[in-house]
């Protein structure tokens, strides 16, 4: 079984920001076997450069996003996907100074990013997505 399991709660568009969140699980477990088998640190170095690549663009692609859709909370959501980017970067650098700590490291920002990020400031926007919808229908 999987050690995160993909959830109802966690869409937000049915599409392509689903998608992307998607594929963080999938890296959160694959992070989650490797480590369980003594290979975190195999596979961390590459696991950490395609999340830095993938979380730019799924960050570009979900503030086009909340622009269109015109979401409210832009800044404070925005300088989460900052901080996160940074910590993900400062982490590939201690995996580069030959750190042997940075799967747990990475394991603990991913369980975070998708508890606290992805289940509040992204599920927020759904919520607002919904009341938009509620308001359209209304009129
Ligand atoms: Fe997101
Ligand atoms: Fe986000």
């Amino acid at each position: 079984m999987a050690y995160f399991e993909w959830a109802d709660d966690l869409e937000i568009d049915q599409g392509p920001i689903d998608d992307d969140h998607r594929k963080l699980v999938e890296q959160v477990n694959e992070l989650h076997s490797a480590t369980s088998q003594g290979r975190g640190q195999e596979i961390v170095g590459r696991l950490l450069e395609d999340l830095e690549r993938d979380t730019v663009e799924h960050v570009r692609r979900e503030e086009a996003f909340l622009a269109s859709v015109g979401y409210p909370e832009t800044a404070e959501h925005h300088e989460g996907h900052e901080r996160f980017l940074g910590d993900l970067r400062r982490l590939r650098q201690r995996f580069d100074e030959g750190s042997v700590t940075v799967a747990a490291q990475l394991s603990q920002l991913l369980r975070d990013w998708l508890s606290l990020h992805i289940r509040r400031y992204d599920r927020s926007v759904r919520d607002f997505l919904q009341a938009q919808r509620r308001a359209g229908r209304g009129r």
